[in-house]
């Protein structure tokens, strides 16, 4: 089979991303499979440590063996922000086929010798390696992100000369969660444009790109929900950083957390009898499929690059 890298390749070239979409449990999982395979599309199935303590990481892999066997698309593991070099280690290990070591918070000398430190060992086992530099911020910092939380772009590129690795997280303005922007959503491409100088065609990622639908949400809210008004990344930001920038890599979880919260809430509002589980899950899952389908078809441009 083809690696990430072959397709974060193409994904440059032809101007599309690979959605790299977070799962905690089987019904998540097969949701987002089945929307790839659906849409003839490459999917990276992306899990927290969160995700790994509650599902289970034996039962992640082993999980999602079965689901690359089943759905006939391109299926990539991947461990989402990975906050140390045991926990990349482990996942490496465990037979991912990609890890991020989330080392941003640490001053920048100590993120190049962790984030090199997992990229060498990965690499040895023909794991991809993502590093993050500069930190996504919640929505209270939105306004101060002038302050330097943004990705610095030579240190961008020392940053991925001394570390090796595969791929680049940065932050131009997103933030990970539901609120991301207090008033109107705007990232800064200047940094992506100066990035793209320094590192030509290097694979770069968004995370945090979830676009928070207001329908979705005030869906929610009608069925008891109390999110308030949250404000995502407008999709207008989002396809302008995959289409003409390196953005090879988006990161969704939010959307698919909000939708699978509304179809489980409508399931019990309408079915009050119900209390067989499967019943309101299917809806939750449901709708977690149509998100991912959507994306795919209508935001990634991944529909036919499997
Ligand atoms: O970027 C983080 C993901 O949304 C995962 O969140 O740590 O709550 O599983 P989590
Ligand atoms: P969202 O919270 O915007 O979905 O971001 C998810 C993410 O970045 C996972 O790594
Ligand atoms: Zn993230």
């Amino acid at each position: 089979m083809k690696d990430l890298l072959f397709y974060y390749k193409k994904a440059n070239k032809k101007g599309f991303a690979l959605g790299a979409f977070n799962f905690s449990n089987l019904e998540g999982l097969k949701a987002i499979c089945a929307a790839a395979e659906e849409n003839k599309s490459p999917v990276i199935v992306a899990v927290s440590e969160g995700a790994m303590a509650f599902m289970g990481e034996e039962y992640i892999t082993s999980c999602v063996k079965i689901a690359k066997k089943e759905f006939k698309a391109p299926i990539f593991l991947h461990l989402d922000h990975g906050q140390s070099f045991e926990s990349c280690k482990k996942a490496v290990d465990l037979g991912f086929d990609s890890v991020m070591i989330d080392a941003s918070a640490l001053p920048f000398e100590d993120n190049v010798r962790l984030s090199k430190k997992v990229a060498a060992y990965a690499h040895k086992k023909g794991v991809q390696v993502e590093a993050e530099l500069g930190q996504l911020k919640g929505t209270e910092d939105n306004v101060t992100s002038e302050h330097g939380h943004f990705t610095d772009p030579l240190q961008a590129k020392t940053f991925v000369e001394k570390t090796g690795v595969d791929s680049l997280a940065v932050a131009i303005g997103t933030s990970h969660g539901a609120y991301k922007f207090k008033g109107k959503a705007e990232l800064k491409f200047d940094i992506l444009s100066e990035i793209e100088k320094l590192l030509p065609s290097f694979p770069l990622v968004l995370h945090g790109a979830s676009s928070v639908d207001p329908k979705m949400v005030e869906r929610v809210n009608n069925l008891g929900g109390k999110l308030g008004s949250p404000v995502g990344v407008d999709e207008k930001l989002t396809k302008k950083a995959l289409t003409e920038h390196n953005v090879v890599k988006i990161n969704t979880d939010t959307d698919l957390r909000i939708a699978f919260t509304e179809g489980v809430r409508r399931s019990l509002i309408e079915k009050p009898e119900n209390f067989d589980q499967r019943k309101y899950i299917a809806l939750g899952q449901a709708n977690m499929r149509e998100v991912v389908s959507n994306k795919i078809k209508n935001l990634l441009n991944s529909a036919g690059q499997a």
